[in-house]
């Protein structure tokens, strides 16, 4: 449940997904969205090919759209990738960053985390830091002390609640269908508020902290009533819109 000065964020990570066939599915979404905005904000995060023509089609509506990561620099010659400047001159108001796929598949380290976030501030975009524990670390007991570190080394000084959001996905929930106790995201979320609040005071109480990993319909309104979860970050659910627009309303 959100603390009462800041609406839930639901937001859909698209990942490695959509083509220009799927910009009827996004348009759908949208005029479904339309009644649930003085609840809850809305963000789709599609591949990069995507971003302009749903930037163009939100443009005039409160949906957001955002990209799923960024370089750490404006530009200069990095071949094939997109920087944080050039995703908010065509719309992006977000943008992801440490995902663990990234993480995972591209070797990004909390370091490298730390820049892109920075990245994302001087873009004038919100930076969505995701955290979260792998398979191996959570039987090992070691939730709380990984995702303590990562929080520490992966997000900058500076961090208030119109600058960055937090995901807490673990690994091991994305996309199998598994999902933590409510207790266990309950005590996860207790201790990322800890964290955001000794280090960025009045604005750590307020930042909004999203759950992710295999959100779906049926677990959606659990899942968001319990304390400090903030929203939610949705992959796989967040391509379907009756199934987005029905996470977004057991939110609203
Ligand atoms: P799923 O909702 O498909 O488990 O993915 C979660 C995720 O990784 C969102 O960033």
């Amino acid at each position: 449940m959100p603390n009462s000065y800041t609406k839930p964020l639901i937001a859909g990570n698209w990942k490695m997904n959509g083509l220009n066939a799927s910009v009827s599915e996004f348009r759908l979404m949208l005029s479904e969205a339309n009644k649930l905005f003085n609840k809850v904000d809305l963000l789709i995060c599609p591949p990069v090919t995507l971003l302009q023509s749903f930037a163009q089609l939100t443009k005039d509506t409160d949906f957001s759209v955002g990209g799923q990561d960024c370089h750490i620099n404006n530009s200069g010659a990095h071949t094939g990738d997109i920087s944080a400047e050039m995703l908010a001159d065509i719309g992006a108001k977000y943008c992801i960053v440490g995902h663990s796929e990234r993480r995972a598949d591209h070797h990004e380290t909390n370091s490298i985390v730390h820049a892109k976030a920075s990245a994302v501030w001087k873009s004038g975009t919100v930076a969505i830091i995701c955290v979260g524990e792998t398979d191996e670390e959570y039987i090992k007991r070691e939730t709380l002390k990984v995702v303590e570190n990562q929080l520490l080394e992966s997000v900058p000084l500076g961090a208030t609640s119109f600058n960055t959001v937090i995901a807490y996905e673990p690994v091991w929930a994305i996309g199998t269908g598994k999902t933590p106790t409510t207790d266990d995201v309950k005590n996860v979320h207790a201790v990322i508020r800890k964290h955001m609040t000794e280090r960025f005071g009045e604005e750590g109480t307020i930042i909004r902290i999203l759950y992710g990993g295999s959100v779906k319909p049926s677990n959606a309104q659990e899942i968001l009533g319990v304390a400090n979860v903030d929203g939610a970050l949705v992959g796989g659910a967040s391509l379907k819109a009756f199934d987005f627009i029905a996470i977004a309303k057991a939110a609203s």
